[in-house]
């Protein structure tokens, strides 16, 4: 449970987070920037120094969100997590430009407070739920997830949320309510690209209702044990591992829970390339590219060897069964 301290206004007794050195790659960056050698840190970046060096030093201290590290299986990888300055500034976020740099530079015009989450549809008990009603709603864990872009590059990042199921359960869905859509924000006085023809807007995206009921779809306010920065979708996004990383939408403003399939951002967008499912599957190509293997975000550079893509990025062991009996060719 969240308990409110003096300095943060949350605080979690935390048990056991992510161990200090999972960080440390990020403090000695800072340490580095503090005392103006960021440059030379940032060098090995190869192709994206340029782009670190135009970047604020970092998003700003985010109040700290600590949480006691997951019990759900399959919840905490034990791979290396990506370098907080990676997965900060390499991002989709297409409501602040379509360049991975864009969000970093952008995002820091959202406006997080005040802000509300209408829970709506066919649920018995709808409502608007404030983000520190939101944030109390279940108990913050820590979860290290793999996620796995569209685009063929992967992160491994230590989240902070709860299960979405957490919430759904408080709302009682009908019924008939056999699918979720996520709508987030789309606000043209803080979003520079809400307006273009980029993407139909606001950003949506959906869920069938058993996928948003697992216990491994997170409901995120945090990673790296602070609350998210503005470019990684604060101050509540969604984070389904096992599917390509478009389905995680960021800043949310609604959950509806409907009857009939949702339809998507992407989907209208490109209906051939983005399917409703978006499992990621080595064995189903993109149109235009592969999806058999992945690169690593920080693992770059002229020798790095890309990395076989698992089904369900890994998770086949938690969410196989979800789809037993589907031909995940045709649902991709
Ligand atoms: N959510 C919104 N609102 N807008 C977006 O453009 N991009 C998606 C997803 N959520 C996106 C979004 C895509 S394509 C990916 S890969 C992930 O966010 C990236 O999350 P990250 O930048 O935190 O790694």
């Amino acid at each position: 449970m969240l308990i409110p301290s003096r300095a943060s206004g949350f605080h979690l007794p935390s048990s056991e987070i992510t161990p200090k050195d999972v960080y440390e790659g990020r403090r000695d960056l800072l340490r580095l920037m503090a005392g103006g050698a960021a440059g030379a840190a940032l060098a090995s970046w190869a192709g994206r120094s340029a782009l670190a060096q135009t970047l604020p030093p970092r998003p700003g201290k985010q109040a700290p969100l600590q949480a006691a590290r997951s019990a759900v299986p399959g919840a905490v990888s034990l791979e290396k997590p990506t370098s907080y300055l990676d997965a900060t500034s390499y991002n989709n976020f297409y409501e602040f430009g379509t360049d991975k740099a864009d969000p970093a530079r952008n995002a820091h015009t959202l406006k997080t407070s005040p802000w509300t989450v209408e829970v709506e549809g066919l649920v018995r008990k709808p409502g608007k739920y404030g983000l520190d009603d939101l944030l109390k709603l279940g108990a913050q864990e820590e979860r290290i997830y793999r996620l796995r872009c569209v685009e063929g590059w992967s992160m491994v990042i230590p989240w902070v949320g709860y299960s979405l199921a957490e919430l759904i359960r408080r709302v009682e869905p009908q019924g008939s309510a056999k699918y979720v859509e996520f709508v987030t924000l789309a606000d043209k006085a803080t979003m520079p690209y809400v307006g273009s023809r980029v993407l139909d807007w606001p950003y949506t995206e959906g869920l069938r209702l058993d996928e948003a009921m697992h216990p491994l779809t997170l409901l995120a306010f945090g990673m790296y044990g602070e609350m998210l920065p503005p470019q990684n979708g604060a101050p509540v996004r969604l984070v389904v591992p096992w599917k390509y990383g478009f389905k995680s939408a960021k800043s949310i403003v609604k959950i509806r829970f409907v009857e009939k399939e949702p339809s998507t951002a992407w989907n209208k967008a490109a209906r051939q390339e983005y399917g409703f499912y978006s499992n990621v599957n080595p064995e189903v190509d993109h149109p235009r590219w592969s999806q058999a293997t992945e690169r690593r975000i920080g693992e770059d550079g002229l020798f790095a060897k890309k990395r076989k893509t698992l089904m369900f990025n890994g998770y086949e062991a938690q969410v196989g069964q979800l789809y037993t009996g589907m031909d995940l060719k045709k649902f991709y």
